[in-house]
């Protein structure tokens, strides 16, 4: 029993440390899905604004984005992740984790779009969604263009 012991507590450290960091291909396979839901939930507000309008699934999807805007994307590119596989190899450019004044300016602009469209779904009104769903899509691919190679 008394030799276990030390082991036992050497697995617990470990779990631990694993907890505090998480493995390269954890933060890619996170940051993958992330931008997945986004896109799933972009998809669902460009049907409601191209064919007929159901503000309850605007207010949905528009807190959906909103809320993962808010919840600091940022940390799932630690250095260490410039590479790697995560669901698929990482798409991202080595710029991202140079840039960082560029980054945090493209993460500004689409949190604060992201926001002003969770705020105006809750009105209803098709037209000014639209108008502002089209202002969060140009923060999506301002991004990409800089910072993400396909
Ligand atoms: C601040 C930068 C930034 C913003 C803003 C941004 N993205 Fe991305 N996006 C990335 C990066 C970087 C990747 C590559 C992630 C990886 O493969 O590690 C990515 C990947 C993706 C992917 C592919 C995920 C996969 O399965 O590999 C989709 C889809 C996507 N983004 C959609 C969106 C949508 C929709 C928006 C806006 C609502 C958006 N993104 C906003 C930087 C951004």
């Amino acid at each position: 029993m008394k030799k276990l012991l030390p082991l036992a507590l050497l697995g617990a450290a470990l779990a631990a440390q694993a907890q505090q960091a998480p493995k390269p291909e954890q933060l890619i396979k996170w940051r993958q899905s992330a931008y997945q839901v986004l896109a799933w939930n972009s998809g669902r507000i460009k049907a409601n604004v191209d064919g007929s309008y159901n503000k309850d699934e605007v207010i949905k999807a528009s807190a959906a984005i909103a809320a993962i805007a808010n919840s600091g994307l940022g940390s799932l590119f630690p250095p260490g992740t410039e590479t790697g596989k995560g669901w698929r190899d990482t798409t991202v450019k080595a710029t991202l984790f140079t840039d960082a004044a560029g980054v945090g300016a493209a993460a500004t602009a689409f949190n604060k779009e992201a926001n002003e469209l969770a705020r105006v779904a809750q009105n209803g009104d098709a037209a000014t969604v639209k108008a502002q769903f089209g202002a969060l899509q140009k923060t999506c691919k301002s991004c990409h263009d800089d910072y993400r190679s396909n």
